[in-house]
Formats: structure tokens, C-alpha cells, sequence
């Protein structure tokens, strides 16, 4: 039978960030971080992030010993059952294609490890080959709490070592501001910024907010992500896609997320 209000509930949610087509910080991976729990909420959380206009998404699930000590074979494993999974239940669903797995690396005392190690952590690229670096866009975040002392040496040392680094939302972390000049060092040694969506529609804090829209008008943000964990943040990509100041910076604006299309 025809559901008429289901029909409108799915009409209402204007597909904003269609411009953006890929969706490059998730974490839709059930039980490997703080991130989804199941199958069933990851399959919700697709329905919804095609809603709002991502033909693609990208899963980084965080990495940060000891808090989530993932391995990324594992990881890839993982997602490779779960696309499975996701094919085998969508039934008729139209759901964003799920291009690859990555990461979200912490950078804290533990990190510093891997790149003396030479460890391989897991990227993804610009689908323009000649624009990038060899080992492709490195996801990494910071603590929430405190600032990382030497964090341009780190960012130094794993450009050394061929990857790009993309930094996750700069704006929540509450040690920088508006114009901090950290950021800004870390901007002139070609350090990408991602900000979160949410951000942009007051879902963390209001200064989160401001931030967000001050780093853009910076300059300072080539790619936007979801960041999404659970059910509560599709709930919030549903306001953020309904906001008008939002839909005019997708409209306004340019990101680097269609670039990442192809593999
Ligand atoms: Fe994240």
C-alpha cells in the first residue's frame, strides 16, 4: 500500500550535500570503535546519509591505543564482510556506494611510534592521480582536551614519509581559535582540514559553530565529513540539510569530497 506519510517524511529532506558526493570520515563499522553498534543502525544511518545527497562514503574508524587498538587487516576484513552484509539486507534500498575503509589515527604519544616504525596505516586518494601524495590522504585527529606538543613535527614527519594529511575537525578542539596561529602553521605546511558538518549546525557547541564557519572563510577547509557514530548524528544530518545558512555555503562553496570519487 501506498504510504502517503512516509511518502512526505522522505520528500522533506532536501538533498544538500549532493555537491559533495562522497562522504570521506564516517564511522559506520559496527563494533569497532565508538561508532555504530550493529548492522541495523549502520543500514539506518546509510538510508539517511543518501537522503541528504552522498552517493559515496569512505569509513574511518578510529585508531588510538589503548582506548581501540584496531589492526587494519582486521579492519579491512571487517569491511569486507559488512559490504557484504549491507548488499545482503539493503533489498530494494538505495544506499550511498561504500567506496573503502581508512582511518581516523589519534596523534598522541603512542602515534609517533608508527612513523618511526614505518607502519602502513590506510589512506585514501584524490582521483586525480597527479594530485596527492604517493601514500594517499592520511586521516588524523588531535585530543578534544589538550593540545599536542610538536604536532608540526608530526605533520612534518609523515609528509616526510609520503602522505598527505587531512586534520579532523580543527574546530572542536577547544585550544584553538578563530585565527589560531597553530592552525595556521599547520595551513602553510600544506596540512588539509576537514570540518565536521555538524559542526556547521551548532551539534557539538556553539564556539564549534563559529569556529567551523570562521575556518572556512579562512580558506582553511578543502573537505567536509559527517563524523557520523550512531543514529542521534543521522537525526542531526537531517537538521543540517534543512538549514538554510548551510545549504547556501554547499551551494557557495567548493570541497575537495567529489574529487575523491574515483579509486
Ligand atoms: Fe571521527
Amino acid at each position: 500500500m501506498f504510504d502517503i506519510f512516509h511518502f512526505f517524511k522522505e520528500k522533506k529532506i532536501p538533498n544538500t550535500f549532493a555537491p559533495l558526493r562522497t562522504d570521506m570520515h564516517c564511522h559506520l563499522l559496527p563494533q569497532v570503535d565508538d561508532g555504530s553498534k550493529s548492522l541495523e543502525e549502520s543500514l539506518g544511518m546509510l538510508e539517511t546519509m543518501k537522503a541528504v545527497g552522498f552517493e559515496e562514503v569512505r569509513l574511518t574508524p578510529h585508531y588510538q591505543v589503548p582506548r581501540f587498538p584496531n589492526k587494519e587487516d582486521d579492519i579491512i576484513r571487517r569491511f569486507e564482510n559488512f559490504c557484504a552484509e549491507v548488499d545482503a539486507r539493503k533489498g530494494d534500498k538505495d544506499l550511498p556506494v561504500m567506496k573503502g575503509v581508512s582511518g581516523e589515527y589519534r596523534i598522541d604519544s603512542g602515534f609517533r611510534g608508527r612513523i618511526e616504525n614505518k607502519e602502513e596505516m590506510l589512506t585514501f586518494r584524490f582521483a586525480d592521480e597527479k594530485k596527492g601524495s604517493e601514500k594517499g590522504l592520511l586521516l588524523v585527529e588531535l585530543s578534544l582536551h589538550q593540545p599536542y606538543m610538536g604536532i608540526e613535527q608530526v605533520m612534518f614527519d609523515l609528509q616526510m614519509a609520503g602522505y598527505d594529511v587531512v586534520l579532523a575537525h580543527p574546530e572542536r578542539y577547544p585550544y584553538y581559535d578563530s585565527h589560531s596561529s597553530e592552525l595556521e602553521q599547520l595551513k602553510e605546511q600544506g596540512v588539509y582540514f576537514q570540518a565536521n558538518i555538524l559542526s556547521l549546525d551548532g551539534f557539538y557547541s556553539e564556539s564549534a559553530r563559529k569556529k567551523a564557519f570562521d575556518y572556512i572563510e579562512n580558506g582553511w577547509i578543502e573537505f567536509l565529513g559527517t563524523d557520523m557514530h550512531n543514529p542521534m548524528y543521522a537525526k542531526a544530518l537531517q537538521h543540517a540539510a534543512c538549514s538554510k545558512k548551510i545549504i547556501q555555503l554547499i551551494e557557495k562553496e567548493e570541497f575537495e569530497n567529489k574529487n575523491l570519487v574515483k579509486e
